[in-house]
């Protein structure tokens, strides 16, 4: 585990601005990366620009995905509502909603914006907190319904393959999606992601319209494939469906869903379910169809370079695919990416420009942490390398469920390895053995070298789970800041969002 060096032995631990000094919370945090940077050697100094920019005016400490609900409710109490309920929503800016956290949070407070059920990846445990926050504010002025943001214009790209990355056998079903661009004009970096528009399964399509008497209804068939989102009904959908249902225990079962009630069944209901367990409840098609969500574009970090892969975009695609009462719950782009998608139909896409950056100087260490699917931009950062002749170390630390069936892009890192194009593997699998090795043990097991890359300025990139995984590795690096380097549980705090701010601490987390 997080061994402490003799002393003596292990790199010299960064000072740091001692608690008592006058200086606010922020202040410290940014003079203590000014320490780190100093002390992270030639690499660092030679990275650091000549005058870092002042923190911004208005910070969000709530906004990190890694952060449970709780904690980032409680950073936030105090504040103004709409950023107590920016705190509630997932933090990921994944644009799902039709906005970002903070401006869903600021449409929410001021009327503009109504459902409570928009952040996906936060799930019924964001809608509960919202509702909750708003049900203690006063009643804020109704005021029109708020355009969220202009979603950027798709280009047309067109798709070329999907293949298996993993093996026979494997629990997952995960794709290497090639995507041609085409004529599209689309250009991208390593760390961008792709946002996809797909359309929904024609065949539960087909199933929606049969249940609603409307199969020979053209314009029906083209607004719920292409323009609704028929996986996950708002609340306002439900209260319809809950007004118009004529036998009365349905009309009180759609209300306990609508309300969000512990327990409500049908659970985790489609538009189908709901058709299919009301057939009371039939309201007028149009109102139904407008109730309903608009299908919102899926982001997919990029796994190729465009100098390694020029003209294309490669992806790395886990397929969302689960039985639910029945039947095959799927994923709408992942699965339509997997198994739908057509060479001759074009694709829309655009590029979603990240924070996500591989440093500016290539011989600037990079430590890359990115099991599952958080592989992807690992695979687009050393093909970039790679293709660039890069002469820094890189490390990679990467993780699935079983080395035979689940190393994605094995044979590429391999050859990687063998060029020196990455200096150090870690692999974590996690259900070989007895116990579970996730890649924090990793860290933790090379504790003392990791701390010496990030003392020659190395820096450090995190990519996949943001709910589990993203956290741990915080954690590790915090422990490896103690152990290693000496600092108190506030003193590693501190330097981690240092380290941040001095873009030497990158996430992508999903
Ligand atoms: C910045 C960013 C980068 C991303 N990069 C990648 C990437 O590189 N690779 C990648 O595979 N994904 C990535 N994702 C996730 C991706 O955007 C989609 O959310 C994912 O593919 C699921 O979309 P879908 O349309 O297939 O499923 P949806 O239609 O959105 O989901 C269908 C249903 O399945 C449920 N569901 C979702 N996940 C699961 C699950 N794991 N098991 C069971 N049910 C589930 C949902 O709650 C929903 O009810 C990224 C997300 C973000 C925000
Ligand atoms: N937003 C969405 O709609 C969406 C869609 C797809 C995927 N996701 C999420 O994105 C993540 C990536 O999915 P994935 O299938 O590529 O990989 P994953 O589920 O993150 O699994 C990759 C490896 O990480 C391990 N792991 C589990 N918990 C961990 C922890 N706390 N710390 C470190 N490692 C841990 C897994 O082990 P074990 O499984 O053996 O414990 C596995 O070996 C998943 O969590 C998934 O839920 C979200």
């Amino acid at each position: 585990m997080n061994a402490i060096l003799p002393p003596g032995l292990g790199p010299a631990p960064v000072p740091l601005i001692p608690e008592s000094a006058p200086f606010s919370a922020a202040q410290r945090a940014w003079l203590n990366g000014f320490l780190a940077g100093l002390y992270g050697g030639a690499a660092a100094a030679a990275n650091a620009s000549p005058a870092p920019p002042p923190p911004p005016a208005e910070e969000f400490p709530w906004h990190d995905p890694s952060l449970d609900l709780d904690e980032r409710l409680k950073l936030a109490e105090g504040q103004a509502l709409p950023r107590r309920l920016m705190a509630a929503m997932a933090q990921l800016d994944c644009g799902q909603c039709g906005y970002v956290c903070q401006s869903y949070g600021e449409a929410l407070a001021s009327g503009a914006e109504t459902s409570t059920a928009l952040c996906v990846p936060g799930a019924k445990a964001t809608q509960k907190a919202l509702k909750g926050l708003l049900a203690e504010a006063p009643a804020a002025a109704p005021k029109p319904a708020a355009m969220p943001p202009a979603a950027k214009v798709g280009r047309e790209i067109r798709f070329v393959a999907a293949h298996r990355l993993t093996g026979p056998g494997s629990a997952k079903d995960v794709r290497h999606v090639v995507l041609d661009l085409a004529d599209s004009g689309l250009a991208y970096e390593p760390g961008d992601s792709l946002s996809i528009a797909a359309e929904n399964d024609p065949a539960l399509v087909e199933a929606v319209l049969a249940v609603l008497g409307a199969t020979e209804d053209a314009a029906l068939r083209e607004e719920l494939a292409r323009r609704r989102d028929i996986a996950r009904p708002l609340d306002r959908t439900l209260d319809l469906l809950a007004g118009a249902a004529r036998h009365p225990p349905h009309a009180g079962a759609l209300r306990a869903l609508a309300d969000g009630e512990d327990g409500a069944e049908p659970g985790d209901a489609d538009l189908l379910d709901l058709l299919t367990a009301f057939p009371s409840s039939r309201p007028p098609i149009a109102d139904l169809v407008t109730s309903l969500p608009l299908l919102k574009p899926r982001l997919y970090s990029i796994a190729s370079s465009p100098i390694a892969c020029p003209g294309r975009v490669e992806l790395c695609v886990g397929v969302v695919r689960a039985e639910r009462r029945g039947r095959l719950r799927d994923g709408v782009a992942s699965c339509h990416l997997a198994f739908r998608a057509d060479p001759s139909v074009p694709l829309s896409a655009s590029v979603q420009t990240s924070h996500f950056r591989l440093p500016s100087d290539p011989a600037t260490p990079v430590l890359m942490i990115g099991p599952g699917t958080g592989i992807a931009p690992f695979r687009a950062f050393l093909q970039h390398r790679e293709a660039m002749g890069a002469k820094g170390r890189s490390w990679l630390f990467f993780g699935d469920q079983r080395a035979a069936t689940d190393f994605l892009f094995a044979e590429e890192i391999g050859a990687w390895q063998a060029k020196g194009t990455l200096s150090r593997l870690s692999l974590a699998w996690s259900r070989d053995g007895r116990d579970k090795v996730y890649v924090q043990h990793r860290m933790a097991e090379a504790a003392a070298d990791l701390w010496r890359w990030l003392q020659d300025g190395a820096h450090l990139y995190v990519c996949g789970d943001a709910s589990r995984m993203a956290k741990d590795v915080d954690a590790a690096l915090r422990g490896i800041a103690m152990s290693e380097g000496g600092m108190s549980a506030d003193q590693a705090r501190d330097w981690i969002v240092a380290l941040a701010r001095q873009g030497r601490y990158q996430r992508d987390v999903y």
